[in-house]
């Protein structure tokens, strides 16, 4: 099992998106382990966003993600990491493919409704900068077994 953070960026908020798009992965088979509605101060978002520092689009990024609340959501689930990056489409909107959640509710590239880690180091250390070790919870999906074809079900 793997854990990804995933926030909900401002514009899906203010699109009122934020349900549309949590259950494009509750749909899935996800499972919910963490959730935070939360206006994210600047020095949290100048840590996360720390390896992007320097590039053009640095500064427009941070005060973007600091504009709103996001709903900040870990998500686990077998190969979590790669499955939302993969629901989650290209980066860009106008490049994004039909079927993904940047290709069917954005045009924009900037905002682009959705962050997700990109490996299994971002995750840890991005589900760490937004949770504290007991915000995670730990519990069985009734339908887990449904979900991932166990055995005894066969
Ligand atoms: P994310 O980190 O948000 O999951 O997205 P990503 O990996 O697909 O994209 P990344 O290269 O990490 O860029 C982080 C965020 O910066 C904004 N961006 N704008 N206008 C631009 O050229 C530009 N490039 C990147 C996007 O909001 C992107 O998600
Ligand atoms: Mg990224």
């Amino acid at each position: 099992m793997e854990r990804t953070l995933i926030i909900l960026k401002p514009d899906a908020i203010q699109r009122q998106l934020a349900g549309a798009i949590l259950g494009r992965f509750e749909t899935k088979g996800l499972k919910i382990v963490g959730t935070k509605f939360t206006q994210i101060p600047r020095a949290t978002l100048e840590k996360h966003y720390a390896d992007h520092k320097g590039k053009p689009f640095y500064e427009g990024l941070v005060s973007f993600m600091a504009k709103s609340p996001v709903l900040v959501l870990a998500l686990e689930g077998k190969n979590a990491i790669a499955i939302c990056r993969k629901m989650m489409g290209a980066t860009f909107g106008s490049k994004a493919e039909p079927g993904t959640i940047r290709g069917d509710y954005g045009i924009s590239d900037s905002f682009n409704l959705i962050h997700g880690s990109d490996s299994p180091a971002a995750a840890e250390k991005e589900l760490a900068l937004f949770f504290q070790p007991g915000e995670l919870v730990q519990y069985d999906l009734i339908g887990a077994g449904w979900i991932y074809d166990a055995d005894e079900l066969k």
